[in-house]
């Protein structure tokens, strides 16, 4: 029972509710009319301290077409936490006024921290270097519906293992589906943490700083943007950057059914000429974020659809 929760990392829901979850979600894709109002008269508090498009716009996007409404702010410069609001008082008094909460937040944990103190489910969106997990049901749901299961797939993720937090939750979330193998393909400098690789059978995975090498196992290529907010020093990111870059000319060696995924926003990892490739499914799993949202919002509120 999903119902009254909060969401803060992938492993808070059991399979059995990730599915149950991409089943409405695929039901919203069919008939999205049918849930345009079985939110009416709730609200989501939309509390995004880091920039976003997708993420808040697609929540925003997902509250409005199940008939709810959302209020927030888009940056902490436009909050009361600018006059040094705590995160506990924040979320408390946005539980006067809504009924779930989304936070994004700079800080590792501070959407945890919002949940212990609030009486209603509060959604990660996305917290520092950790976890990003509605970002990871986007992820799932994107391969749910164009691979038909998670079993025995062989996913490439490429990039910034370091600091990627959408690549984080994913490889936590796949890791529980049987036969599952990964790829991390990264400069040494952006290698995949140790408390990821940590919770995986030894032979689950594979590291290589070599895309072109792996390229033609893959069934799920994960490309991700060198993530220039963590660095310390804009020299180091600008020297990693550019490490790794899908054209036309690599995605020749890869299969004629692998799907090239990206959280996005995109940078310059992949080629725009990659895009009108069949494979290229990146916006389609930015739409898919929102219908997955959708599907989250009513679980959560437990809410559903007259029958
Ligand atoms: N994928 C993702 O989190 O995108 P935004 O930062 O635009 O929300």
């Amino acid at each position: 029972m999903l119902k009254g929760r909060s969401l803060i990392e992938p492993g808070d829901l059991s399979l059995e509710e990730l599915q149950e979850i991409f089943e409405l979600s695929e039901e919203i894709v069919e008939t999205p009319a049918a849930f345009k109002e079985v939110c009416k008269g709730k609200i989501l508090g939309s509390l995004f301290y880091e920039p976003s498009t997708r993420t808040r716009l697609s929540f925003e996007a997902a509250m409005y077409r199940l008939g709810g409404q959302v209020i927030g702010f888009s940056e902490a410069s436009s909050s009361s936490v600018s006059k040094g609001e705590s995160i506990g008082d924040t979320i408390k008094t946005i539980g006067c006024y809504a009924d779930i909460a989304v936070m994004r937040h700079p800080k590792e944990g501070a959407p945890k921290l919002a949940s212990k103190y609030a009486n209603f489910p509060v959604i990660n969106a996305g917290d520092g270097g950790h976890q990003h997990p509605t970002q990871t049901l986007t992820d799932l749901l994107t391969i749910y519906l164009l691979k038909n299961n998670f079993l025995n797939l062989k996913i490439g993720l490429c990039g910034d293992l370091k600091f990627g937090r959408t690549v984080h939750s994913l490889v936590k979330a796949m890791s529980r589906y049987h036969g599952v193998e990964f790829y991390f393909i990264s400069p040494p400098e952006l290698l995949i943490p140790e408390y990821i690789k940590a919770e995986l059978e030894q032979k689950s995975y594979f590291e290589t700083t070599e895309l072109t090498e792996v390229l033609p196992e893959l069934d799920i290529l994960y490309m991700t943007r060198v993530q220039r907010e963590r660095f310390i020093s804009e020299e180091e990111y600008l020297r990693l950057r550019d490490s790794y870059i899908l054209d036309k000319k690599k995605l020749n060696k890869a299969k004629k059914e692998m799907i090239v995924m990206h959280p996005l926003p995109r940078v310059s990892e992949i080629s725009e000429e990659v895009d009108a490739d069949p494979r290229a499914v990146y916006f389609d799993q930015a739409r898919y974020g929102m219908f997955v949202r959708m599907a989250l919002i009513m679980k959560l509120l437990g809410v559903e659809i007259d029958a």
